[in-house]
């Protein structure tokens, strides 16, 4: 392991490349980031990145989004087979359909979409800026996409808009029940509870914090709470540790995706495929420049308010 880390920092000199991780990835890949992050700070990085060479590992629309925003940069996805379930339930032909049924509406995608989803959309958000960039528009009228319960919650902070809802999720996020959550008080009654809004309404109604990943790792590692019960995935624990060791963080066991609240594709991405990428340039993100010039619109229109 310790061969693998050096000849990837090495080739990280040699090739002036940076590698860009997500929260949720295996511990020894946020090892050896440059950069971890949610996925609107990771799209930051991405599009201001001087480097020749963008590792990008997190799941495929991540490492789209970085090529999308920094499209002369070479950008290199450890594990291609790395996907989001979520963003696969979203199509151009439905977007289409739902904006000719409601003229009037703006189409908000979530930056867990594929390009060519984007490529349609009016404007993109992050579980971290939602509510703020949809305040920000002057249309009344919601189209949401992918996430039904992103979307929901959204739609309850902005009351005064419509909201049309794609009915997509998250699996892992999903799973994660109420009921597990209120067993796990019972355990550590003066825990606080943090969760996605990528779970379901019910779990995230009896939250005490709901945030993307970034503010749920503010909020654990600085509130007044010893110990915090974690509805996200799994793959934060390290982050969190590493932040504050004093505090205790719980985390639940979901249904049954990969027995936890664990993300399969994110963990997609080794440390053997970060070298092997490194080494032989391979995995590149290929987009066409349609697609790029299409999809960058409303990213770009999304990072000019947060
Ligand atoms: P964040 O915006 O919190 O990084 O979430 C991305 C994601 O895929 C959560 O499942
Ligand atoms: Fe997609 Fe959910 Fe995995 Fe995030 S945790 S990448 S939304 S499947």
């Amino acid at each position: 392991m310790n061969n693998i880390v050096e000849r990837i920092n090495q080739l990280k000199k040699e090739k002036n490349a940076v590698i860009l991780a997500h929260y949720y990835q295996r511990p020894e890949i946020q090892d050896i980031a440059d950069y971890i992050g949610d996925s609107l700070e990771l799209s930051r990085i991405a599009q201001k990145s001087e480097a020749d060479i963008i590792v990008f590992c997190g799941v495929r629309f991540m490492a789209e989004t970085a090529k999308i925003l920094n499209p002369t940069k070479k950008v290199l996805h450890p594990n291609p087979e790395s996907g989001c379930p979520m963003a696969d339930m979203a199509t151009v032909e439905g977007v289409k359909k739902l904006k000719e049924q409601h003229p009037d509406a703006v189409v908000v995608s979530y930056i867990n979409t594929n390009a060519d989803v984007k490529t349609v959309s009016d404007i993109i958000v992050t579980s971290r800026n939602a509510v703020k960039v949809v305040k920000s528009l002057d249309a009344n009228k919601i189209i949401f996409v992918p996430d039904q319960f992103l979307g929901s919650y959204v739609a309850k902070q902005v009351p005064e808009k419509e909201f049309i809802l794609w009915k997509g999720f998250c699996p892992p996020h999903f799973n994660l029940s109420k009921d597990t959550l209120l067993a796990l008080k019972k355990q550590y009654p003066d825990a606080k509870i943090a969760v996605h809004p990528e779970c379901n309404t019910d779990t995230v109604e009896i939250a005490d914090f709901v945030g993307s990943t970034t503010q749920i790792i503010e909020y654990a590692t600085t509130c007044e709470a010893d110990t915090v019960i974690i509805g996200t995935e799994v793959g934060i624990h390290h982050y969190l540790k590493k932040k504050n060791p004093n505090k205790t963080y719980v985390f639940p066991q979901a249904a049954d995706y990969c027995g936890s609240v664990h993300c399969c594709d994110m963990k997609k991405n080794t440390l053997d495929k970060v070298l092997e990428v490194l080494e032989k340039e391979t995995n590149e993100v290929i987009l066409d420049e349609d697609t790029i010039q299409k999809a960058r619109v409303p990213l770009e229109k999304m990072l000019a308010i947060v």
